[in-house]
């Protein structure tokens, strides 16, 4: 896919929202302009050969970093609860270290326990219902190998020119104060955007 540059057109996003509402699956749904990417992948700090799953990974571009940065050797699990999206990455993926599955991230996803470096949640905890939440953190704590990551970017709490409603945003304090993980840093991940990094020591 060509890229395109320069500042983020917030109107353009602001439209598609309008037209998406409503909308069952959210393939053409993603945060790709709105983040920095470089920041982002600078705060992951990811190694070759690393196992990386993408929850919630939309079109997969973040995948499609990580599977740069962790190389043959490695594994990307982009899981997503759309069919209709991991049915086309997967075929678009065929042949590399990406496994695209279907999947839901709040409950078990069948994928071996206390195998993955990190997860990453990009723009999909917002939207988690208090009983998914249980679920998610249940799941995420199953899955991470001791020490592994867990990175979740949210948009900022408070008025943006796009986004969910308010009451729906979470802060990173929220997040630190939901999840019984340990907390690392919180990064500006764009203009709108933060990421909230997390440990598992448990098993340490
Ligand atoms: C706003 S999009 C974000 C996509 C991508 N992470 C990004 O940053 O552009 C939210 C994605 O999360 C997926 N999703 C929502 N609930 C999920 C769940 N419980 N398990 C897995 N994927 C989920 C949706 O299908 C959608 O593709």
């Amino acid at each position: 896919m060509k890229e395109k540059s320069g500042p983020p057109d917030y109107s353009e996003i602001i439209a598609y929202e309008k037209r998406s509402e409503g909308k069952q699956h959210h393939r053409g749904k993603t945060s790709e302009r709105l983040l920095d990417k470089v920041a982002i992948l600078s705060a992951l700090a990811i190694e070759f050969a690393q196992t990386i799953l993408d929850a919630g990974c939309g079109n997969g571009y973040m995948s499609k970093e990580f599977s740069q940065l962790v190389g043959p050797s490695g594994r990307v699990y982009a899981l997503d609860s759309d069919d209709t999206g991991i049915a086309v990455l997967s075929e678009e993926t065929k042949g590399t270290n990406i496994v695209a599955m279907a999947g839901d991230i709040t409950t078990d996803t069948e994928l071996p326990a206390s195998t993955i470096d990190l997860i990453y949640l990009s723009t999909v905890f917002h939207i988690f219902s208090p009983k998914q939440v249980k679920g998610f953190e249940a799941e995420v704590k199953r899955l991470l190998r001791p020490r592994g990551k867990l990175a979740i970017v949210e948009i900022v709490k408070r008025t943006t020119p796009f986004g969910p409603p308010l009451n729906m945003r979470l802060s990173p304090e929220d997040l630190r104060h939901t999840l019984r993980l340990a907390a690392l840093d919180t990064v500006e991940v764009g203009e709108y955007f933060y990421m909230q990094l997390f440990e598992n020591r448990s098993s340490i």
